[in-house]
């Protein structure tokens, strides 16, 4: 098969085409505008496969995105491109909405017309799977976890934009007939994820001594799902999923940030040993909280269970502690994506965000 996947320069979308050229026989096409957030970097281990090739387009523009449907007429889609920090979101939600919504909005209408030329076995064929997050379920209390019925509730402006997204790739299903498909995953964390997200964040800021900011009293509790384990998830979902349908997945790993932060610590005053900044959790420092900070987030995964026969490999303590080793062995990567990427300084408060 052949697989347009879209964002794959950066965390998950490399994930998955590293995993898709190294345990698959698909060909890979990457459609990757390259934020700040995407960098070859991430695939150059697997960008001198015969089997891969890159276009480096945005998904916002429409004759870019058709013109890459008729170059490589691909089997599938697989639609992860986002804007995808909440904390950037909220200082300049524009971008958010456009990529998140339009962009999709866009993919979807060059995927419409491209399916509907293709002939009928082609046709029957074809998926657009959509890449989502439990964010759009908004906050849980103590108890509980999102399944796949679970209400839309979003409460930032990223996760607003990616529950809008779901909602028009489910009406292009329903209105359209465009066989589509949704998954919707917790936090990931792994090797090669931007370090303006909390574990890469807190590993890059506690080497070089700085803060590291934890929100509020850092009682938040994500779930952690190891981004390899994510990336098996999707490709088992375009393979055996079900046309219209959704899957959960989640890490099984459930932990407020605090605890995140501490973990982390605790593997770098263990795997770097001359750090001048051990121990590293005397770094730790509680920050004012984001606004509209969901509580609580966990993710029934049962379904993608029972259907597709997948669950997660990696517990907390084997993905952080590969992790850690990860970003520690390569501290080049982290330069140069940070380099593209800004400064590093606290975003996500919303106190210069202009509307409009
Ligand atoms: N990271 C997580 O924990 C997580 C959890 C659940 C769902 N998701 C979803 O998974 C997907 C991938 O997330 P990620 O963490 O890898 O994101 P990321 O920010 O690391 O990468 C996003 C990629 O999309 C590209 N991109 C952005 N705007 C584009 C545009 N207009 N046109 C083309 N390419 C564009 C960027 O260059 C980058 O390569 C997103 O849809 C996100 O909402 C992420």
């Amino acid at each position: 098969m052949k697989i347009l996947v879209t964002g794959g320069a950066g965390f998950i979308g490399s994930a998955l085409i590293r995993y898709l050229i190294n345990e698959t026989g698909h060909d890979v096409v990457n459609l990757d505008k390259l934020t700040y957030a995407g960098c070859l970097l991430n695939i150059s281990s697997v960008a001198d496969s015969p089997r891969y090739a890159f276009e480096n387009a945005d998904i916002c523009d429409a004759n870019a995105v058709a013109a890459v449907f008729d170059k490589h007429r691909p089997d599938a889609v697989m639609h992860l491109a986002a804007e995808s920090h909440v904390d950037r979101s909220i200082d300049g939600p524009r971008t958010a909405v456009e990529t998140n919504i339009m962009g999709t909005f866009v993919m979807l209408e060059a995927a419409r017309e491209y399916w509907n030329a293709l002939a009928m076995a082609a046709k029957a064929a074809f998926r657009f799977h959509h890449v989502s997050t439990d964010e759009v379920f908004g906050s849980l209390g103590t108890e509980g976890a999102f399944t796949e019925q679970s209400l839309y509730q979003p409460s930032s402006p990223y996760s607003a934009s990616k529950a809008g997204a779901d909602h028009l790739v489910r009406a292009w299903h329903e209105t359209y007939g465009l066989p589509v498909m949704l998954t919707n995953c917790s936090n990931n964390y792994g090797p090669f994820q931007f370090p303006e997200k909390l574990i890469p964040g807190l590993i890059t800021k506690a080497l070089a001594g700085e803060p590291l900011p934890i929100y509020s009293k850092g009682e938040n509790i994500r779930d952690w799902l190891y981004v390899d384990d994510h990336a098996r998830a999707l490709v088992m979902a375009l393979e055996k999923g079900q046309v219209s349908e959704s899957y959960n997945f989640g890490g099984a790993a459930e932990m407020t940030n605090i605890d995140v932060a501490r973990a982390v610590c605790a593997l770098l005053d263990e795997l770097a040993p001359a750090s001048d900044h051990r121990s590293h959790a005397d770094l730790i420092e509680f920050v004012e909280d984001r606004p509209g900070h969901d509580l609580r987030y966990a993710i029934d995964w049962s379904k993608a269970e029972r259907e597709l026969g997948w669950r997660p490999e990696a517990s907390f303590e084997t993905g952080l502690r590969k992790t850690v080793t990860w970003y520690l062995e390569n501290k080049s990567w982290c330069d140069a994506v940070r380099e593209q990427g800004g400064s590093g300084g606290r975003l996500g408060l919303g106190a210069d965000s202009k509307p409009g």
